[in-house]
């Protein structure tokens, strides 16, 4: 696992030629954690194609298994054999998260309704991320935890099997939060309701319909309203977890910007809740095209066809936050080279992100000679036809915020070079290997003088 490595791994990228090709991407991060989970609670056998082999997943899956969730790869199917609602057991050692905000949030909702003591760590990243949002509600369902004025971790967590279920406002629209309290209200008598003023992604409420849960979500005074009826026991079968937009967007990023591309991506997660980034490429632009629609277990996929295009500036509105929250590193590098000002409002979560990642994108894009400001919650950047690039970016123990910046560098004047490039393995292993499939160009910099390309 990342938590602890301490060699630095640099990697750079340079000016790249047209990109060509057809390709997938690796499973979806969210659904792949939220499969193993699932799985984990059900009845019977889930058997997964696609699960993504990242180190964010194989923390869920680690950590499943120290609860005593019987999870093993046969051929190319990771198969969990679930233990049914309330069957996990007491860890003997922590678990250990690693990078994974989305690991460790929902597992907690999972501890809060077994009589189980837990105590939960991660990497020195995780650390500094704030858990009180989950916690708060998972305490009024019934978890304690025994460091009782901290709020992040390690924390060492006490659930219950006598839970309650609860009707709760989300302050913060996060669908790790939101899932953390179903996730729980599936072991607490009666209906959990959680309320959202803003719709994020759903993929718990999906899966959970899967398996045979019961979830209503309707539109209420407040916002939306959904629904679990707890205590209904859920039954496992085959899931086919599509490929990761989130992923994807990096390659189709690459592909907008180096002159010539045209490339296919295929099988990649289209639900409307996580292709905000999508639909602003459209409005700035971008030649991009979805097609050969169908559904997989419970969710949309499509093939997605991109070439290079001329960007112009504009506006995202904050409502679509929610839809495309881990994409705004990738749009910024993209609105370095869009014509005018890009506007991004609202953007507050980014600052609790892997890293603080308003600020990390602004530092990086001013580090290659962007214009670039936070203005509030706000990131203002000023795009141009070409972008000098030539400087080193630190990553900050942020894989989304390390590929951001490598992909500038395939269409930058000069090379760019992240300082470490080891926390990509968390949810993109194959990112350098897929780049360079279609035609992108990475190495290792030289130590002694990693930018010497500049003066060449
Ligand atoms: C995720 C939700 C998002 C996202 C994260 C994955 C999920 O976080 O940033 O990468 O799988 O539920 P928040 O819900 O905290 O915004």
């Amino acid at each position: 696992m990342s938590a602890a490595h301490t060699t630095l791994r640099p990697l750079m990228s340079r000016k790249s030629g047209a990109l060509q090709g057809r390709i997938s991407v690796p499973g979806d991060k969210s659904i792949s954690h939220r499969a193993l989970i699932l799985g984990a609670l059900a009845q019977g056998k889930t058997e997964i194609a696609g699960l993504l082999e990242a180190e964010d997943i194989l923390a869920t899956a680690g950590a499943l298994k120290q609860l005593g969730a019987q999870i093993e790869k046969t051929g190319e199917c990771w198969v969990v054999t679930g233990s049914g609602l309330g069957g996990l057991s007491e860890p003997e050692a922590a678990l250990d998260f690693g990078n994974s905000g989305t690991g460790a949030r929902l597992m907690m909702g999972i501890v809060t309704g077994h009589p189980l003591r837990a105590v939960f760590t991660g990497d020195a990243s995780l650390q500094k991320r704030p858990m009180g949002r989950v916690l708060d509600p998972l305490k009024k369902m019934g978890l304690a935890v025994e460091e009782k004025d901290r709020n992040t971790l390690p924390l060492t967590l006490l659930g219950a099997s006598n839970i309650v279920p609860i009707r709760y406002r989300l302050p913060v629209p996060s669908a790790q939060v939101k899932s953390a309290i179903l996730l729980a209200g599936l072991l607490a008598p009666g209906r959990t309701t959680v309320i959202e003023a803003e719709k994020t992604r759903d993929h718990t409420e999906r899966m959970v319909t899967y398996f045979g849960g019961s979830i209503v979500t309707r539109e209420g005074a407040e916002g939306l309203e959904i629904s679990l009826e707890g205590q209904t026991s859920l039954e496992g079968g085959p899931v086919s977890v599509p490929g990761d937009p989130s992923s994807a967007a990096f390659l189709v990023a690459a592909a907008i910007l180096c002159e010539g591309s045209a490339i296919v991506i295929e099988n990649v997660l289209i639900n409307p809740t996580r292709t905000g980034f999508y639909a602003t490429l459209l409005e700035m632009g971008a030649d991009i095209a979805f097609t050969n629609e169908r559904d997989v277990s419970g969710e949309t996929v499509a093939d997605i066809k991109v070439r290079s295009s001329r960007l112009k500036a504009v506006r995202v509105p904050a409502a679509r936050a929610p839809w495309m929250i881990d994409e705004y590193p990738i749009l910024s590098v993209l609105a370095a080279f869009a014509e005018g000002e890009t506007v991004m409002e609202g953007l507050s979560e980014l600052r609790v992100k892997e890293s603080d990642r308003l600020a990390a994108i602004v530092s990086g894009l001013r580090a290659c000679r962007v214009e670039a400001k936070a203005d509030g919650d706000n990131l203002h950047v000023r795009g141009a036809r070409q972008v000098s690039g030539g400087a080193t970016v630190t990553a900050q123990m942020d894989h989304r915020i390390a590929m951001s910046f490598l992909i500038l560098g395939l269409a930058a004047d000069r090379p760019v070079i992240i300082d470490d490039a080891t926390m990509i393995a968390t949810s993109f292993p194959e990112f350098r290997r897929l780049v360079e499939k279609l035609g992108g160009s990475f190495s290792e910099p030289d130590p002694l003088s990693p930018h010497r390309e500049k003066f060449a």
